[in-house]
């Protein structure tokens, strides 16, 4: 069985689509990782941004795994670095690169094909990758309460920004992940739609498996 999770950014999707397939126990794909490990290796080759054929001849080139909840680049464990801020930054010239998507999109299915249950994340998954997927959640809050929970991360980790930077920085980042030409963020039309806002993860995640649970049922004749 597939589960897709897609949603905007800060919308708790990691957190809460890792706990939902360690309690259903299923795989868990992090997509965003993948997307993140592509461009961290352009920055490494030093490769032209405005070059999109180079990204993606780069992207094909690439030997990219995916063991748990580790992304392995090349063999090397980057789990971390591609969560650093100059990765993040430039993360958005492999996701707006068409050919780059096509490409990771077939590595997914690949994964996923291995795989008998899988949790997938990202923007996509119940749109472009798995549109077939069994159980389809598109996860949302609203835009103030996932800037406060921005704001709370990036205030634990020493950054001096304020509410109005956060949110400003958001909806640009909304912007762009809903205007992309290719895969751009969108609810597929046979998804169930959570808002987390007010919700504890244990509480989020209890709606899902109940969501989940009732999508692998049989249909009733
Ligand atoms: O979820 P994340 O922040 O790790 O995602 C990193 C970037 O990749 C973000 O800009 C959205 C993009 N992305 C995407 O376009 N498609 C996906 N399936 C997953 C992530």
């Amino acid at each position: 069985m597939i589960i897709t999770m897609d949603g905007p950014a800060g919308a708790g999707k990691s957190t809460v689509a890792r706990a939902l397939a360690r309690r259903l126990g299923f795989r868990f794909l992090d997509t965003g990782a993948m997307y993140r490990a592509v461009a961290l290796a352009g920055k490494r080759a030093g490769l032209d941004w405005d070059a999109p054929d180079d990204l993606a001849r780069l992207a094909r080139s690439l030997d990219l795994q995916v063991a748990g909840d580790r992304i392995l680049l090349n063999g090397e464990d980057v789990t971390e670095a591609v969560r650093a801020s100059d990765v993040t930054a430039v993360t958005r010239y492999a996701a707006d690169n068409p050919q780059v998507r096509e490409h990771l999109v077939k590595l997914q299915r690949r994964l996923a094909a291995a795989e008998q249950n899988v949790v997938t994340e990202g923007r996509d998954q119940g749109t472009v990758a798995f549109p077939n997927a069994e159980c389809k959640i598109f996860l949302t809050a609203s835009p103030e309460e996932r800037a406060r929970r921005r704001l709370r991360d990036l205030q634990a980790q020493g950054e001096p920004v304020t509410f109005e930077q956060v949110l400003a920085a958001q909806q640009q980042r909304d912007q762009q992940d809903a205007s992309r030409t290719v895969g751009p963020l969108r609810a597929a039309e046979d998804a169930v739609t959570l808002c987390t806002d007010g919700l504890s993860l244990e509480q989020v995640v209890d709606r899902l498996e109940k969501i989940a649970k009732s999508s692998s049922m049989p249909p009733v004749p």
